[in-house]
């Protein structure tokens, strides 16, 4: 059987997707449910049926794009990933690996293979956390890892509800009917860029993911005292920001004091209210992400955050609600992918290393319920959520490449 990849086509098809933005090329902003979300999934629908996939969208607008198999009682292969972009990003996070995905499959069916499992496509929804401040929302529910009144708390920036967004996307079934069964798919695999610069550096074209490491977020409310920039002397202020700024540093030693290479810890967002150059912040919120592959380094992390909140709030007189928004387990990938992964590698000829994920993925949440692995490709100076994010057409082609070959054994 032989496996040719439409690159031309691919890589046309990942500059349109990257056009439905609100930031300027080549800064690629797409927040779920936006305006331009939309039209990049009502183009990505037209892809999908372009190919003759059967397709289907649940209650959260997960998008499953299915290829049919000759035995339709036996549990499908699933593959894909996500199209939702962070403020002021690249082309290639999650995109590759849907319209690398699409590609596997046309390719697929070009070279006549016919599957006897169903080969399906999926594009979920939110993998980034920018809207509702919890990354992985469509995967998550998928998994049953989010329970749907859980989801049902969930708020935007402006107050708005998911479900009254998912309404106004026109989605408006139950997100009880979201969660798939375990027995669901046969095997999940996932074709990302690898966000790191190990690949590159080693010169090696393709990453086979073991394990994926564990992600926490915290949001940490803080209320203090407002008032007059001039008026209030220094002794008397009680300043919410400074304190969200020491909490900020108290972080960053949290993942220093591990000594470990594998734990970081960010804080990626602060608002101050009222936010006026000549009045005292009354109010902060702060929102930390804090990672380790291991497990118990992790929790060592937040035990340390939540106790420098506490100490931080005592001493500017200021009142600290910390809020765990989640804490996830890692994941490890399962044999049955990393051996169909570097099958496909050794029967292709292309070098492979095996990987940890330090970035988490749609496939954190799918290794709940189904063997699941991931394919990474390089990405230049290791660069990803920037405009500059960049992953050559060689490497996209080889990356769809093995994908192709491995959905092909896994659906045997
Ligand atoms: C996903 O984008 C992550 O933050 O790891
Ligand atoms: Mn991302
Ligand atoms: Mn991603």
């Amino acid at each position: 059987m032989e496996i040719t990849i439409e690159l031309s086509r691919l890589l046309n098809e990942l500059e349109t997707l990257a056009s439905f933005s609100d930031a300027p090329a080549p800064a690629v902003t797409r927040v779920v449910f936006s305006a331009q979300d939309l039209a990049a999934r009502a183009y990505l629908h037209k892809l999908f049926c372009e190919a003759q996939l059967k397709l289907r969208t649940d209650a959260v607008g997960n998008t499953f794009a299915r290829w049919a198999g000759a035995d339709p009682n036996v549990p499908a292969v699933g593959t894909g990933s996500h199209t939702d972009a962070v403020p002021h990003a690249g082309r290639y996070d999650g995109t590759v690996g849907v319209l690398g995905g699409l590609e596997a499959i046309r390719a697929l069916q070009r070279s006549g293979f016919r599957p006897r499992r169903s080969i399906e496509l999926l594009a979920f929804t939110s993998e980034e956390p920018t809207r509702f401040g919890i990354g992985c929302l469509g995967s998550r529910l998928l998994s049953g890892t989010l329970s749907p009144e859980s989801a049902r708390q969930l708020k935007d920036s402006d107050g708005k509800s998911l479900e009254e967004v998912l309404r106004q996307a026109g989605l408006d079934g139950s997100l009880e009917d979201v969660r798939l069964a375990n027995q669901f798919y046969h095997g999940f695999v996932e074709l990302h860029i690898e966000q790191g610069p190990l690949l590159e550096r080693k010169g090696i074209p393709i990453g086979i993911v073991t394990a994926i490491a564990a992600p926490a977020t915290f949001r940490v409310r803080i209320e203090g005292s407002g008032g007059h920039a001039g008026a209030v002397l220094m002794p008397d202020r009680r300043d919410a920001f400074l304190a969200a700024a020491e909490i900020a540093l108290a972080v960053e030693s949290a993942a220093k004091d591990t000594r470990s290479a594998d734990s970081v810890a960010t804080t990626g967002v602060c608002s101050v209210f009222p936010g006026a150059v000549n009045s005292i912040p009354s109010r902060a919120v702060v929102e930390i992400d804090v990672r380790d592959t291991d497990l118990a380094r992790r929790d060592g992390m937040l035990s340390a955050i939540r106790a420098a909140c506490e100490a931080i709030g005592a001493k500017r007189q200021v009142r600290v609600e910390v809020d765990l928004i989640n804490a996830d387990a890692p994941a490890q990938a399962s044999p049955l992918i990393t051996e169909a992964l570097s099958a496909s590698c050794q029967a292709l000829g292309i070098e492979f290393m095996p990987m940890v994920s330090r970035a988490y993925h749609d496939s954190l949440f799918l290794s709940r319920i189904a063997p699941t692995g991931m394919i990474f490709i390089p990405c230049r100076n290791g660069v990803s959520h920037r405009p500059d994010e960049y992953a050559s057409p060689e490497d996209i082609k080889r990356g769809v490449q093995v994908l192709a070959s491995a959905l092909a054994q896994l659906a045997q």
